[in-house]
């Protein structure tokens, strides 16, 4: 686990993991920022001061490009390259074209912040850049796989490291993702129409937003998780053939589970059926990894009573058990009659894009940070401690009221007197969810202002300590309680 004494900044890339790592606390704010006013606005819809740019119907979508591309692409970005770099033992292939990534995408980010609240959108879900972008997109992600796969090719290891193959196949999926979903014609600079129609669209639609989900927003950030969690634990991977049968389960089941999205639709019964059955069984391989992970910790447990970054790793991987749970369930024919269109959705979506996504991303960067910078850890443990509170019960606050708010919106949709009327009228039942709007204001409040005192902290340990060489020993853990196998198998289960 000790870094190989040529692991200097020399002998690494770091400039543009920094520059990315920086930029995913930047953009978690902005984008966690727009998400705290559009969770006021469903409160108080004067919010948006009556101006087009602010209203809800154009922010929303700036705030799911901005989570979702803007924080949670430079986070894998950031990570991506730098464990490529560390498991491959190479620097990063072709230094310029990462550095054109990192301005690339930047760019994207901010042609999304400006055409996004001007109204200009494909209207597809995940997918609302226009035409000009989505070409930018394309050769930004193509330049993305060349820097990765070309670094996995001038190996100075054998072995490929399973976190790579996770980060493989997010990059591989995502560019046929974009590029078969964005077929379309363009007829003026700012506007096209999708190249498919009717139900073709919405299935073509629905493919690629659930695998934007299950490759940009889970097999990636397995990556993260492959990596970090035993660098941080300081054990190796609980079960290597685990974490194998786990990538091929989850890469080839995901593909077919999209049309749980559009049950109860003109989509064909057959196909509705196919996606609920590949659902179900998904929730085994996102177990088994979810499991891997957690049990990674054996012998380390005592660990996460002091150290707070441990903490966000193991509670990412707890929250992800949970999300993938709740969508295998939510994906029964009879469960989505009554979650779909309600509020049960955001709920589920939030569990794992807050308690998974952004939780193991805050942890790996925590981890990162320090190392890229070249001091022993970051300024503030006991900040690090705080955020990771804060953002706990901000979850918890945000997603038990989605959850509540949810469940009696369904319930109310559906009630019906005796003679077949409707029990209550649409507005009776919307004005029963402020309360619970409230307090996902609240939760969300809570979380974005676990960010900001990330983004504090790291200010300090930039600016603060003086740099030492990044090629310094990482800080080990102490030694593993007597009588844990240490011995190394053939294959590479700790990353280097
Ligand atoms: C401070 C934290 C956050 C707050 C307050 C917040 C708030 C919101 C609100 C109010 C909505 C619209 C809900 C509706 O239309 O009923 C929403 C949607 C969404 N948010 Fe967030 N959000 C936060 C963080 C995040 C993060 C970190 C991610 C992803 C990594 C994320 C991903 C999404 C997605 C994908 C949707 C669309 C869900 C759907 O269409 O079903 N959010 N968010
Ligand atoms: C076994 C894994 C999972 C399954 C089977 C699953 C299933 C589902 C289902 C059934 C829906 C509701 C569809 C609807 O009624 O419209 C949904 C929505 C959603 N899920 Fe999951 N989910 C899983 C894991 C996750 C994870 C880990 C995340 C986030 C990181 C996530 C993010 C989302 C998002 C963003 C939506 C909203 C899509 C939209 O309508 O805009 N899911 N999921």
């Amino acid at each position: 686990m000790r870094d190989s004494p040529n692991s200097t900044a020399a002998t690494f890339n770091y400039g543009v993991v920094r520059r990315f790592a920086l930029m995913t606390i930047v953009w978690g704010i902005v984008g966690m920022a727009v998400g705290v006013l559009i969770a006021a606005q469903l409160i108080w819809p004067s919010l948006n001061f009556d101006t087009s740019w602010l209203s809800y119907g154009r922010l929303r979508p700036l705030h799911t490009n901005a989570v979702i591309f803007a924080f949670g692409g430079c986070g894998l970005f950031a990570t991506s390259y730098y464990v490529v770099q560390r498991t491959c033992q190479a620097r990063l292939f072709c230094g310029w074209l990462a550095e054109f990534t990192f301005w690339g995408w930047q760019a994207v980010i901010v042609a999304a912040a400006i055409t996004l609240p001007m109204g200009l959108t494909s209207s597809k879900e995940y997918a609302e850049l226009e035409w000009p972008i989505d070409i930018l997109i394309t050769l930004v992600w193509v330049a993305y796989a060349i820097v990765f796969f070309g670094t996995i090719v001038k190996r100075r290891v054998r072995h490929i490291y399973v976190a790579n193959w996770f980060f493989g196949a997010y990059i591989l999926t995502i560019a046929i993702l974009h590029i078969v979903n964005n077929v379309e014609m363009p007829v003026t600079l700012w506007k096209s129409y999708s190249a498919y129609a009717g139900v073709q669209d919405a299935m073509v639609q629905w493919w690629y937003g659930h695998n934007a989900v299950g490759f940009f927003l889970t097999t990636s950030f397995l990556g993260m998780m492959y990596y970090f969690v035993p660098k941080q634990a300081g054990r190796p991977i609980y079960s290597y053939r685990l974490s194998i049968v786990h990538f091929w389960a989850l890469a080839f089941t995901y593909m077919w589970a999209g049309p749980h999205h559009l049950l109860y639709t003109s989509l064909p019964d057959w196909t509705q059926s196919l996606g609920m059955t590949f659902s179900l069984v998904l929730l085994a391989p996102s177990w088994g990894g979810m499991i891997n992970g957690i049990l990674t910790l054996q012998g380390a447990w005592h660990r996460l009573r002091t150290d707070p970054i441990l903490k966000f790793l193991v509670t990412a991987l707890s929250f992800y058990g949970m999300a993938t749970f709740e969508g295998s369930m939510m994906s029964i024919r009879s469960v989505n009659a009554l979650s779909h269109y309600t509020d049960w959705t955001i709920g589920h979506v939030h569990s794992g894009a807050l308690g998974w996504v952004a939780m193991i991303t805050f942890g790996s960067l925590y981890y990162l940070i320090p190392r890229l910078y070249g001091r022993d850890r970051m300024y503030s443990v006991r900040a690090i401690e705080l955020h990771f509170w804060i953002a706990t019960l901000g979850v918890v606050l945000y997603i038990a009221a989605m959850w509540t708010a949810g469940v009696q919106q369904g319930l109310m949709w559906r009630a019906t007197a005796p003679d077949g009327t409707l029990v209550y009228s649409f507005v009776e039942e919307l004005k029963t969810r402020i309360p619970y709007y409230l307090i996902r204001l609240l939760g969300g409040a809570m979380f974005l202002g676990g960010v900001v005192i990330m983004a504090w902290n790291t200010w300090m340990t930039v600016r603060s300590a003086t740099a030492v060489d990044p090629a310094i020993p990482e800080p080990q853990p102490a030694s593993p309680p007597a009588g844990t196998p240490l011995p190394r198998p053939a294959v590479a289960t700790t990353p280097a």
